[in-house]
């Protein structure tokens, strides 16, 4: 088959500072609110927003505050990324090293410095960063004192801290995203935004308050992105997946269309630059109000998005049958039925590769913008064999079968800028805080319980996606 990658397509992976850096407190950073995410069964009632203390939880274990101490070892890293060839990493700015409390007047040095030493790395072996600004990260002074994405105040210290790493990095990075998986936000409200409820209040008045600030600080920091970067490019972030109707009966189908709405209604006012239609109608049925300020329609109208960064796991199903209702996938934070047609990965997340081309197709369809895969990947737990090598065939099936839809998808005509799978070397788990979940070519000797050296081995799919990477797709 023709190779249809196109000259100068990204490849390369995709990382998250709160996920990979450890050095929780060192260099001047402050709190963020993924280091009070201890693992374990404590973890999820913190990710929907119930909160209890702004401290770590005593005989807790918090992955994050050691993570794989990429802040110590990010050149071991970054030379093992050049190994493989990439042309790309995705990574994430911790924003509370740069503010570390996020209303701090001055910015800090030392967390500013830590991003120019990383980049100038990637720099040595021509690999370009692809930086998120908000990557499930907000300083806990903010939480604490502001309530986070529920005051407005946050617009503007976002937008103070986009300008400083804007000004600061013009040189070096190029390609930015503003909010990770914005849409989670309604999903894991802690994650997302640093939401915590409190006894009755409306939850989801809150939550599309926050939203409205996000996409309002979303708006400014490209608006000041473009001014300080002329040639920079700026993307949103969703977390994707088409939405499939369990049936053909229409009530099915229209659920399907609602529940695909409920996370694009993010990225229509990014790409779009205004609220939806069927927005308007929900807040109106919900009895929901958005605070906006004269002027907000104006910017998010006039600063939409270069182009639409998504990340692909699986796809999802819905239905309205009660019966059927009761068939869930596990450990989905979209709440998806079991799709009899798919297998699915020992998380119970369904592996659907043509659906990773049904899902390019409809982005493209639908914003008619370039698109980039800046997450994709399958979470296995590794037994490295008694030579310690990790023979991750299952991995590398995954991987395989998804960049041939990706292909697919680009003959179909979709615009598609590059590939940055996720988390390349092992991390912790976004969603369970585990080590063992691991989606990485490199293998990290660490374990749920922090436990291990943290070196770094090659595994078989290293090889394997090298030379995916050397012939530009071809050899898959
Ligand atoms: C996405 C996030 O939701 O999925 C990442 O942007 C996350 O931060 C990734 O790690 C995979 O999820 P998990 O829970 O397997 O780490």
């Amino acid at each position: 088959m023709a190779n249809q990658f196109p000259e100068g397509f990204l490849w390369g992976g995709a990382i998250a500072a709160n996920q990979t850096e450890g050095a929780y407190l060192e260099g001047g950073k402050g709190l963020t609110t993924v280091d009070l995410l201890p693992t374990g069964e404590k973890r999820y009632p913190i990710m929907t927003g119930n909160l209890e203390t702004y401290e770590p939880l005593e005989g807790e274990f918090h992955p994050s505050h050691r993570a794989i101490d990429f802040y110590h070892r990010y050149k071991e890293d970054i030379a093992l990324f050049a190994e493989m060839g990439f042309k790309a990493l995705r990574l994430s700015i911790s924003w509370a090293r740069i503010f570390p409390n996020g209303d701090d007047s001055e910015p800090n040095e030392a967390g500013l410095q830590f991003y120019d030493d990383v980049f100038d790395e990637l720099k040595k072996y021509d690999i370009k960063p692809v930086v998120t600004l908000a990557h499930f990260d907000v300083p806990v002074h903010l939480v604490k004192e502001y309530g986070s994405w529920k005051n407005r105040q946050l617009v503007d210290f976002f937008e103070k801290y986009a300008t400083t790493v804007f000004t600061r990095y013009k040189d070096k990075v190029k390609y930015w995203l503003t909010f990770n998986e914005i849409n989670m936000l309604l999903h894991l409200p802690f994650v997302g935004a640093g939401l915590i409820f409190k006894d009755g209040e409306d939850k989801k008045q809150v939550m599309y308050q926050a939203a409205h600030h996000q996409l309002v600080a979303s708006a400014k920091a490209v608006k000041a992105g473009h001014e300080i970067i002329p040639d920079a490019q700026i993307g949103c972030m969703l977390a994707a997946g088409m939405t499939y109707s369990y049936s053909s009966n229409p009530e099915d189908v229209f659920d399907a269309m609602e529940k695909d709405r409920e996370s694009f209604f993010f990225i229509d006012v990014q790409a779009r630059g205004e609220y939806p239609g069927y927005a308007k109608r929900f807040f109106e049925e919900n009895d929901l109000t958005i605070q906006m300020e004269p002027g907000d329609e104006a910017l998010l109208k006039a600063h939409t998005v270069d182009y639409i960064g998504f990340s692909y796991y699986s796809s999802r199903v819905t239905s309205t049958d009660p019966k059927v209702q009761e068939n869930k996938t596990g450990g989905n934070v979209f709440g998806s039925i079991t799709n009899p047609y798919l297998k699915a990965s020992e998380w119970g997340w369904t592996i659907d590769p043509k659906g990773f081309r049904i899902t390019a197709n409809q982005l493209y369809d639908r914003y008619q913008k370039p698109l980039f895969v800046v997450e994709n990947g399958l979470g296995a737990i590794d037994e490295p064999n008694e030579n310690g090598l990790v023979e991750d065939d299952y991995r590398i099936d995954y991987l395989r079968e998804h960049v041939k839809e990706m292909r697919e998808a680009i003959k179909d005509g979709v615009e598609l800028i590059g590939y940055t799978s996720w988390g390349p070397i092992d991390i912790v788990s976004a969603s369970t805080g585990e080590m063992k979940k691991r989606y990485g070519y490199i293998y990290v000797d660490r374990d749920n319980q922090g436990k291990g050296t943290l070196q770094r081995g090659k595994k078989k799919s290293f090889d394997w996606y090298k030379k995916v990477i050397e012939s530009n797709g071809h050899n898959i």
